[in-house]
């Protein structure tokens, strides 16, 4: 079983190998939290979180070791299971600087980084406010989705009074690569997702593109910006597409995945190949197409979301998509591609329903907690 250590440079959860499951979380902090409160929340957090990356209980008494007559520290389901590759990201949104009713009670209203703020409206946007926003995020990915909802339920629990769940996601499915050692997995769409993705093993591209730098306030540096899409895919249109059609809106052949201007997955997309009829072999209005760097500024997103099926909705169609994540050293990026694709050929079967943007502080050393830079 795999162990990443929870103490870094940088959070792990980001570039390390994109694990199999999800379970993210947003929060709500509460109106009495006030500055030592919310450091007092960040401290407590940072100890459980790294216990329980190193697949420890969430205390020292944890599951058994407390008072017969009192409720367990742990809750107890990760008992007999492994560490399982857990991660434990945590991010800042823009609210926790703001404060919902626009008070400063943290004290941290002057350093909130200037692009972090909520997305601006894409076309065809139809965001939900129970999968919107959020104060704080926790994002726990793991290889055994045990593991993954057992570290929010008692992260959650540790914030009882301090902070509580907005909304949570539970994912599956990695739907990107985030190293050069892993097979591409597919979406739901059937199509290779996360092949010309940021990899952990290209570290000047990381560097330029993942990690906030020296343009940003000192206390982001080594960090990024996490924006989570929730992405309703409408799956019963899209099974009833030909394959070419399918392709064609990819910009890619669903089978081995590589651009339709030729070669095999890994080959760089032509995009000014002709086919007889003198049209582009890869369609201009294609997903691949749009979101490309050479049509968006050269601006690359290191992707990490994961499939979800929340069951089927009362029409009997499945509630399905892509809980779309990304990383990235400024949110201006992510709206440059976003704003590129908004109106590609695959936006017509999706429906993004979901919109959240943090910050994600660097990592923290041994003996110091999540953000402390900031304070
Ligand atoms: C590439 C699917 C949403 C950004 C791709 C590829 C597929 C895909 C199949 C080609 C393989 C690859 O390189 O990974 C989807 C689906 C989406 C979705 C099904 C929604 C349900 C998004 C969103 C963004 C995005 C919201 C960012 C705003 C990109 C980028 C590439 C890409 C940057 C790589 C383009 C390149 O360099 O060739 N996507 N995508 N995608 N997608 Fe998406």
């Amino acid at each position: 079983t795999t162990t990443y250590p929870f103490y870094g440079e940088h959070q792990s959860g980001i570039t390390t190998p994109a694990q199999d499951r999800l379970h993210f979380a947003a929060f709500t902090v509460s109106a009495s939290l006030d500055r030592a409160g919310l450091i007092e929340l960040l401290s407590d957090w940072t100890a459980a979180a790294a216990r329980l990356t190193a697949g420890l209980d969430v205390s020292e008494d944890g599951a058994l070791g407390g008072p017969d007559i009192a409720p367990p520290d742990d809750t107890g389901e990760a008992l007999d299971l492994p560490p399982s590759g857990l991660t434990i990201t945590f991010g800042f949104g823009p609210t926790l600087f703001t404060g919902q009713d626009g008070v400063d009670r943290f004290g941290i209203a002057a350093r909130r980084p200037p692009g972090l703020e909520r997305l601006p409206r894409f076309a065809g946007d139809a965001l939900r406010p129970e999968w919107s926003d959020g104060d704080l995020c926790i994002q726990a990915c793991a290889d055994d989705p045990q593991v993954a909802v057992h570290a929010i339920r008692n992260l959650s629990r540790i914030a009882f009074g301090r902070a509580s769940v907005a909304w949570s996601q539970l994912g599956f499915g990695r739907t990107s690569s985030t190293s050069t050692a892993q097979k591409t997995p597919r979406n739901l769409f059937g199509f290779k997702d996360g092949t010309a993705n940021l990899k952990l093993e290209d570290r000047s591209a990381v560097d330029e593109w993942v990690w906030a730098g020296g343009e940003d306030v000192d206390w982001m540096r080594g960090g990024s910006y996490l924006v989570t899409r929730k992405i309703r895919m409408i799956i019963e249109v899209w099974d009833r597409q030909q394959r070419l059609e399918q392709e064609r809106v990819i910009g890619r052949s669903k089978g081995e995945g590589a651009p339709l201007s030729g070669g095999t997955e890994f080959s760089e997309p032509d995009f000014a190949t002709t086919g007889a009829a003198g049209e582009p072999l890869i369609d201009p209005t294609s997903h691949v197409r749009r979101a490309h760097p050479s049509n968006v500024g050269g601006i690359r997103l290191l992707r990490r979301g994961y499939n979800y099926v929340d069951g089927s909705d009362p029409l009997g169609t499945l509630d399905a998509g892509l809980f779309f994540i990304s990383f990235q050293r400024s949110v201006g990026n992510f709206v440059a591609v976003q704003e590129a694709i908004a109106t590609d050929a695959l936006a017509e079967y999706l429906k993004h329903i979901g919109s959240a943007v943090f910050a994600v502080p660097p990592g923290a050393r041994e003996n110091e907690y999540i953000g402390r830079r900031l304070f």
